[in-house]
């Protein structure tokens, strides 16, 4: 949630352009308000921001003429103050000489407003970023040089966060002036690029500049000069010695390759991130001490959000039926509520996240530590906080998800759940992983006229059931959520068996009802489409090619003949297809779907 990216140069530049590329680039943590500021070598800082996306922002503030030697760019997902001008980021302090922009949440902003306003500051919006500012504003006016002002204001900011802060007069002896940042618990990386040195919550923004990367821990900050970095921590300000990485991996990822959407481009890289993600298995040596860890378990915890939390639900049946190794699913800020509490030493906790730094997730892993339970993390991006704080991960292997909808990701955590409980299996016939790419490939191919039917169907409709059972649980509910998440259509997605004990009585004549069903609930999903049926309601099935289904139901999408486990990994497939294309005719943005972010990192 929230994206901030900063850039120093030794001399004044055009720099528009390059902060509204980087802004785009993150746009996926939010895109409530986008601002941009630059400071020219005469310390004059143009401020320009506003409500929207980055475009319509750049196109209503010039954004792409703005020049400086330093410039930040804010993409804001609202949390404190509503998505309005004085609420964008950038924030200016009290007298205009500080500027800069957070992502995080500072969670005493309100007593932090109180304080600045009653000490006769200037605080113009009720957003946190602006506390950030005029935190470190309070000890420049003690005083202070920029490092210990910002130093001290940690010290007063209470929750996860990284921002970014330039003072228009600060400059080195050489005449050249910096940008500093700071990480709490939130993203921070930096670029070093020949000319200059970036920083931003995020790899996409700065991989087109440089692949010479540096990761700025929590507890430290950074100085971004136009030839150097200065690592500190910020505890005691002692310096710290890091050298950056060369960073291998493509950056396709943020490029759409020709797809009208990252969303589809993400939905058709399945069957080659499956095919990645088996093979970095097949030869990985940190899979044994996470099978070993989930093996000699008493009790295996799946906890996640959202669709990671549907990946769990398919997940714990793999381990149950095929291992029989007793995994519970839990939502992560219930896990942290209630069976946080009765861990014990000889259990293992599965962190599931595509983006390894949910709010929620991180407060299980908390909540979980003192019980000396295994903590297990399987997470989609390197060098998250979810990766550095488990004792064994397992990464997802998708490469950048940039689409705030997880496809890839899903479908990735569905396969590496089913890896693990093939190989941990007791009993039936091992999966013939050889396959399992190219089944992917051939059910993309096959329900794309199929999903596009179903979107026809079901878009003139307000609301719907998607009902699954067993194994295909998680899926339906992920199907569910992925229709409401970008067409905005009230979807509910539950059990199909407890669809009779409420929720049947909303059914009228032509009311839909989809169900997912595996090939050996073929049999009670009848009935339960019967159910449906004998009171007027419309019924769509996605299984493969059954008789009785087939003279049972209104609307049959038949998946590939992939038996009970390959047809759970398989079935989203049509589910995130249809809501695609609903989504695009109800003329959304399936990407940046209204009030969300990919990320987030708040309670
Ligand atoms: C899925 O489309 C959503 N973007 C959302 O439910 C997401 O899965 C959830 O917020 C959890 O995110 P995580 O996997 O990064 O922890």
């Amino acid at each position: 949630m929230c994206g901030i990216f900063g850039i120093v140069y030794a001399t004044d530049r055009p720099l528009g352009d390059l902060l509204l590329d980087a802004g785009r680039r993150l746009a996926y943590r939010g895109y409530d308000s986008v601002g941009c500021a630059t400071v020219d070598a005469k310390g004059t800082i143009d401020l320009r921001k506003g409500v929207g996306r980055v475009d319509e922002v750049a196109e209503r503030f010039a954004l792409g003429e703005m020049a400086g030697r330093r410039g930040i760019v804010q993409l804001r997902w609202a949390t404190f103050g509503a998505p309005s001008h004085e609420n964008a980021q950038p924030h200016l302090d009290s007298d205009g000489d500080l500027v800069g922009a957070h992502n995080g949440n500072i969670v005493n902003n309100t007593v932090l407003r109180e304080r600045f306003i009653a000490e006769g500051m200037t605080v113009r919006g009720t957003n946190d970023g602006e506390s950030c500012v005029h935190a470190v504003e309070r000890y420049v006016d003690q005083g202070l040089g920029m490092v210990e002002a910002i130093r001290r204001a940690a010290g007063d900011l209470q929750g996860d966060y990284a921002f970014v802060i330039a003072s228009r007069d600060e400059a080195g002896s050489d005449g050249k002036q910096p940008l500093h940042a700071i990480k709490n618990g939130s993203g921070l990386v930096v670029g070093i690029t020949p000319e200059g040195t970036c920083v931003s919550s995020d790899l996409p923004s700065i991989l087109p500049l440089t692949d010479r990367i540096l990761r700025v821990e929590d507890g430290e900050m950074v100085t971004l000069w136009p030839d150097r970095v200065e690592l500190r921590r910020v505890v005691d300000g002692t310096l710290v010695s890091r050298e950056p990485e060369r960073f291998t991996e493509g950056m396709d990822a943020a490029e759409k390759g020709g797809y009208a959407h990252f969303m589809e481009k993400e939905i058709h890289e399945q069957p080659k991130v499956a095919a990645e993600l088996l093979h970095w298995l097949d030869a990985s040596p940190h899979v044994e001490p996470f099978l070993e860890a989930i093996r000699s378990a008493r009790r295996v915890y799946l906890v996640g959000c959202g669709t990671s939390h549907h990946a769990c639900l398919v997940g714990a049946a793999y381990f149950n039926r095929l291992a029989g190794i007793p995994a519970v699913p839990v939502l992560a800020p219930q896990f942290t509520e209630t069976l946080a509490a009765t861990l014990a030493p000889e259990d293992a906790v599965v962190l599931v996240s595509q983006s390894g730094e949910t709010k929620d997730v991180l407060n299980a892993l908390r909540a979980s530590r003192p019980s000396g339970a295994r903590i297990l993390g399987v997470l989609n991006v390197l060098g998250s906080a979810l990766m550095h704080r488990s004792d064994h991960y397992l990464p997802l292997a998708c490469g950048y998800e940039i689409s705030v909808p997880a496809t890839k990701t899903y479908l990735n955590q569905v396969l590496l759940f089913l890896y693990l409980a093939d190989r941990l299996r007791r009993s039936g016939t091992p999966i013939d992983w050889e396959r399992v790419p190219e089944l992917i490939s051939e059910t993309l191919e096959s329900v794309d006229a199929p999903a596009r039917r179903v979107a026809e169907l079901l878009d003139p409709l307000a609301e719907m059931y998607f009902l699954g059972y067993g194994m295909t649980l998680g899926v339906a509910l992920e199907g569910a959520l992925k229709l409401k998440e970008i067409s905005y259509a009230h979807c509910e997605g539950m059990l199909s068996s407890e669809f009779k004990h409420g929720p049947l009585s909303a059914v009228y004549p032509e009311y839909p009802v989809l169900f997912v069903a595996a090939p050996r609930d073929a049999e009670m999903i009848v009935n339960h489409v019967n159910e449906v049926a004998c009171r007027g309601g419309r019924s769509i099935v996605l299984a493969t090619e059954d008789p009785l289904l087939r003279r049972t139901v209104d609307e049959y999408v038949v998946l590939p003949d992939a038996g009970q486990e390959l047809t759970a990994l398989i079935a989203v497939i049509p589910l995130q297809l249809a809501s695609y294309y609903m989504s695009l005719k109800r003329g959304y943005d399936p990407d940046f779907p209204r009030n969300l972010s990919k990320t987030l990192t708040v309670d």
